[in-house]
């Protein structure tokens, strides 16, 4: 994993958004992995001030959605990536999929998504955020390292996290549809953002600590080519400074 520590959450939001932007640009990025909450919003506005050359030929994939909201409903992940990533990005909304957590059948409805990724090429970077508790997608602690997309429980700490999202902790879903991590390991590039000292824990557990399933971010050790970007209070548990990269550049056009 690369690791680079930024002075700010906004310089976060900036590198990466450059980084999503050139490999747009120069075509290594065809198929972008999305994510929602709050780490990413930096980076989706930065990307939306600047502009994405030709957004309609990019194809996004979500990383995991509530089961039994609405599609309709403010806080379904179709909605919210509608809202911060497709209409702000220019995207085409029939190239932006999201696990169907109406289906019928949910089982086949996640075998279905793997096969859009699979029928897309596999995805070329993925932006991902790191819950409190070390979880990826919604991979919360115990989830396979081999985890293909599948219906999991939330737990009552990520329900109480997104709480703030919803009128009372009892409209929160109790479950979700989310790649696995062994989904997330095969895009060709993960990208992981990280504000706030709330995070700092995890996101020491995920970088320095051993790779394990209650840990489900340590998968990222195993990805080729991963890059994680923290700003100072993140990072602020991190041990091993002298294996990580401090920017301080500017980044001009990119921040306000
Ligand atoms: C979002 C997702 C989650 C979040 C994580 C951090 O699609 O899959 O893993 O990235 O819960 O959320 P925030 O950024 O809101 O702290």
């Amino acid at each position: 994993m690369r690791i680079k520590i930024l002075p700010t959450a906004e310089r976060v939001g900036a590198f990466a958004a450059r980084q999503i932007h050139d490999g747009v640009t120069s075509g290594r990025i065809r198929v972008l992995g999305v994510a929602t909450g709050s780490s990413p919003e930096p980076v989706y506005s930065a990307l939306a001030a600047r502009g994405l050359p030709r957004p309609e030929t990019l194809t996004a994939f979500a990383l995991d959605e509530y089961v039994g909201l609405p599609a309709s409903h403010p806080q379904s992940y179709r909605s919210v990536i509608d809202r911060e990533v497709t209409r702000p990005l220019g995207l085409d909304p029939s190239r932006v999929h999201i696990p169907d957590g109406t289906a019928a059948d949910l089982e086949l409805a996640c075998t279905q998504y793997e096969g859009e990724i699979a029928a897309a090429g596999g995805i070329d970077l993925q932006l991902l955020g790191i819950g409190v508790d070390g979880h990826l997608g919604f991979n919360e602690p115990t989830s396979s390292l081999a985890s293909r997309t599948r219906i999991k429980t939330l737990t009552r700490r990520t329900r109480e996290d997104n709480a703030r999202f919803f009128s009372s902790l009892d409209e929160v879903p109790l479950h979700c549809l989310t790649q696995g991590l062994g989904t997330i390991l095969d895009a060709r590039e993960a990208l992981l953002v990280a504000t706030g000292e709330t995070k700092a824990p995890a996101v020491a557990a995920m970088v320095e600590g051993p790779l394990s399933a209650i840990c489900p971010a340590s998968v990222l050790q195993l990805h080729p080519k991963a890059t994680v970007l923290l700003d100072p209070a993140a990072a602020s548990a991190l041990r091993q400074l002298d294996y990580y990269e401090m920017v301080e550049a500017h980044l001009p056009g990119w921040q306000r």
